[in-house]
């Protein structure tokens, strides 16, 4: 086990106090140390910033990767510890892993779906004398973490808590169904009726449209000119299905960090009139000049609360946006995005307001 690796955050963070890793990774690596972990294969899931793939390089591992930034963050750390990871050992968290595993290792992502996706991923997968060891900080445990895991496994047992964090150990797994837990969310839109939107479980908001996202929805007026609109932080794809609806003729395009989110999109957007990017930066998108860009951004990275990703954003859509092209977004109030939005775009003005949710509109 590489002892003494260097890592950086991707994306990157000014808050000094955010870590590419916690006590739940140390933790992982800690209940390893013991293991004769040459004879195993080990699959890894929801390594975020790449620090147990790294760290577990020198085995025969495979990692999940299940986000644009995650695959950023491994190549970035893998460079900077001059690793050289292998691609064909890197798998979506909708593919079926190759072999059998004799070890999983899972840090628990925010969403309980996501965990059980990641858990029927690897049940599916596991000799049946394997463990799985999934990490987490104590103050983000749910009892129906438990109670999940019990789905697909007989033997479930926490560990003792280590540096306020603990540990899932997972034995013998069930013999159950794999399916991807589609969610089928119903609601009534604003501006056709009745429309069923689909998403794969780990996606933004799985049991109904976000408040924010209706309220821009309700606001959100075409006036015909816009013939290249692009969905930011796309989601579930319901902001575009709007646009598309509002102008039929336009030339929509969506963009997610998630590859969840944009598989889902393409079940809920007709595919040749839709363009969806696996992406996590609009400067790399091999479309520019937008006549219109909407978006309800991110303001939470995992458990954390953070806008810097969508700062970062905000100055990306200025610069692919055309000249006279508009960003109409839409935000919790208390974030305040005004302050940074006026630097970069000079005019913005409020669509519309209530106690709760503000939509900007800002001109290039
Ligand atoms: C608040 S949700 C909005 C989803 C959808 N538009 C809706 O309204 O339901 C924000 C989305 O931003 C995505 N995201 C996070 N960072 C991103 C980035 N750098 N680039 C693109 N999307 C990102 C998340 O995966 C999530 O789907």
């Amino acid at each position: 086990m590489k002892e003494t690796l260097k890592f950086e955050r991707y994306p990157a963070t000014r808050n000094v106090s955010l870590q590419a890793w916690n006590a739940a990774d140390e933790h992982l690596l800690k209940h390893l140390a013991e293991e004769h972990l040459k004879d195993l294969k080990i699959a890894i899931i929801n390594d975020r910033f790449g620090y147990l793939t790294c760290t577990l390089s020198e085995y025969d591992t495979s990692s999940v990767i299940s986000y644009k930034s995650q695959e950023k963050a491994l190549e970035l750390n893998s460079a900077l510890n001059s690793i050289t990871l292998d691609k064909k050992r890197n798998f979506d968290p909708l593919m079926g892993l190759p072999g059998k595993f004799d070890l999983g290792l899972i840090k628990i992502p925010k969403s309980k779906a996501l965990f059980e996706l990641h858990l029927r991923q690897i049940n599916a997968s596991l000799n049946t004398d394997g463990t799985v060891l999934c990490g987490f900080m104590t103050r983000h445990f749910n009892p129906k973490l438990i109670n999940i895991a019990e789905r697909y496994f007989d033997n479930v047992e926490q560990s003792k808590a280590w540096k306020k964090s603990r540990l899932l150990v997972l034995k013998e797994p069930k013999d159950v169904e794999t399916t991807p837990g589609l969610k089928t969310i119903e609601f009534d839109h604003p501006k056709t009726g009745k429309v069923s939107l689909q998403q794969y479980p780990g996606v933004f908001s799985s049991a109904r449209i976000d408040p924010a996202t209706l309220f821009l929805i309700d606001h959100l007026k075409l006036s015909g000119t816009e013939h290249k609109i692009l969905d930011l932080a796309s989601g579930n794809g319901i902001l575009a299905l709007t646009a598309s609806i509002l102008n039929p003729e336009a030339e929509i395009h969506l963009m997610d960090d998630s590859f969840l989110a944009v598989e889902s999109s393409k079940l809920n957007l007709n595919s040749e009139k839709a363009n969806f990017h696996y992406c996590d930066s609009i400067s790399e998108l091999d479309q520019q000049d937008f006549d219109l860009i909407i978006s309800n951004p991110p303001f939470h990275f995992g458990h954390e609360t953070n806008i810097e990703v969508s700062l970062k954003l905000f100055k990306e859509v200025h610069k692919s946006l055309k000249p006279g092209g508009k960003f109409t977004l839409v935000a919790n109030k208390h974030l305040n995005y005004k302050t940074h939005l006026i630097p970069t775009f000079g005019q913005v003005s409020v669509l519309a307001e209530n106690r709760k949710f503000i939509i900007y509109e800002c001109l290039k």
